[in-house]
């Protein structure tokens, strides 16, 4: 645990100015405070089943900025006598939320892709025309470091008003050494500004480049070059990825390429993780689970021999059913067999401007349940624990367990198969993050429930 645990440093530095204000917090009053608690790992087919459900009369005692025990009031009443009481008020406790996967630095919105769609046009098609993720990256091109922390400062606020407290954060709209290092750069300086807990994955294999690809085979070679001999060396010489991820997939990445690029990526420190999958069969998730990656992701074109490979791998299959919805693809990921099959099964959001643009992920949890077929607490444990190996930080986050980080949200809901239940609606009425509070719910839910209020930041 303990490897895992310095894993877990990434995210908010220990000394930040923070520090000063993780005083010792008793959450007090929860209809039920999900814990999600075991094993530092992720949880595997048949284990995904208990998300740790406590009953009303738990509370959770938080002191340092983590998790120092959850168990009955009275008995921590008298533990933390001098704890300052977070009153919530007849809800839901649970660990912060865990998205593993979303493409959050980009510029402009790609509406009109969502109505090509409609039209007939497929993803890849659009793609094949310069739209994409092509127009995204002519776009992001064109921007300011500085605009791109403008930008992604009130998405990112967005989504930890639904609950989410870890948030990895891949670059890829930039695909030249310039606009990549521009992106994780941008990463970094919005780690230090917000109290979100940031994960960048460097995704300079996103697509192959227009102009790159203008030239053909040759052009396809330099850039792979560029990838392994310029970028990845200056990314990880700079400390700004945590992880390597390419998108293997039949018309951008071949599997041979994928693999040059993430063995490569492994030798220079990082971790891995992988688009595998997504639209045709590939083969992609076989070789995820040879490379050892974190996660593949996606998979809703997965093989019977992928699922196999899953199952008995070291690697969390990571669904991202919005992706699907919004492409108004009838298929999904065989999230049940994946499970069945004894695999971990971890959700994302996808948050990205042409297939996910949702900062909601309590609702992909509602399509965990009602088109993954999933339960609510497989769809919890997807969103936290799984979500955490995903991101190598199952150790450190995903669950309200003694020595984990105190990342905690509170949902309007008596009961954790709420979570799913209402869709679309944000339910979340605060999180915090190292024991901090780190999104400012509403005043009058505030007055209304005698919470604290959140403390004061400069970003806010
Ligand atoms: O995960 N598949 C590749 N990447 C994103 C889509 C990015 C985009 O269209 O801009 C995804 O779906
Ligand atoms: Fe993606």
């Amino acid at each position: 645990m303990s490897g895992e645990r310095r894993a877990g440093s990434v995210g908010r530095p220990e000394g930040d100015p923070l520090d000063a204000r993780r005083s010792t917090l008793l959450f007090v009053g929860a209809a039920q405070v999900v814990t999600c608690a075991g094993p530092a790992r992720a949880r595997r087919g048949g284990e995904m089943r208990d998300c740790g459900v406590a009953p009303a009369g738990t509370a959770v005692a938080v002191d340092g900025g983590r998790v120092t025990e959850a168990g009955s009031l009275a008995e921590l009443e008298a533990r933390f006598a001098d704890a300052e009481r977070v009153d919530c008020g007849g809800r839901l406790l649970t660990p912060g939320l865990v998205d593993s996967h979303t493409h959050a630095i980009f510029g402009r919105p790609r509406h009109a892709e969502q109505e090509m769609r409609a039209m007939g046009l497929p993803y890849m098609e659009i793609a094949a025309r310069g739209g994409g993720i092509h127009a995204s990256v002519r776009d992001l091109r064109g921007r300011t470091e500085d605009e791109l922390v403008a930008l992604a400062l009130p998405r990112l606020r967005r989504i930890a008003a639904h609950g989410t407290t870890t948030v990895e954060v891949k670059s890829g709209y930039g695909l030249t050494l310039e606009d990549e290092l521009k992106t994780l750069r941008a990463i970094r300086r919005l780690q230090a500004l917000l109290p979100l807990r940031l994960v960048p994955t460097w995704l300079g294999a996103h697509e192959i480049p227009q102009e790159a690809r203008a030239r053909g085979d040759a052009g396809r070679r330099e850039y792979l070059r560029l990838l392994v001999h310029e970028m990845l060396p200056a990314v990880a010489g700079e400390g700004l990825a945590r992880f390597a991820d390419v998108f293997c997939e039949p018309g951008v990445y071949t599997v041979a390429e994928s693999r040059v690029l993430l063995e490569a990526a492994r030798e220079a420190g990082l971790g891995l993780k992988l688009h595998a999958d997504e639209l045709q069969t590939s083969g992609a998730a076989e070789l995820a689970v040879a490379l050892g990656a974190a996660s593949a992701d996606h998979l809703a074109a997965v093989s019977d021999d992928g699922v196999r490979a899953l199952a008995g791998g070291g690697t969390v299959a990571t669904l991202l059913p919005g992706t699907m919805l919004f492409l108004g693809s009838a298929r999904q990921a065989p999230a049940r067999t994946l499970v069945d099959a004894g695999a971990a099964v971890a959700l994302a959001s996808d948050f990205n401007p042409g297939t996910s643009p949702t900062v909601n992920f309590p609702l992909v949890l509602t399509l965990a349940v009602s088109q993954l077929r999933l339960t609510a607490a497989e769809a919890v444990v997807g969103a936290t624990v799984n979500g955490a190996a995903a991101l190598a930080l199952a150790g450190d986050v995903g669950q309200l367990a003694p020595g984990f980080r105190a990342d905690l949200a509170l949902f309007d809901a008596e009961d954790v198969r709420e979570l799913p239940y209402w869709y679309g609606d944000r339910r979340c009425r605060g999180t915090w993050v190292d024991g901090v509070a780190c999104h400012p719910y509403e005043a009058a839910a505030h007055h209304a429930s005698g919470l604290p209020l959140p403390t004061a930041s400069p970003t806010r």
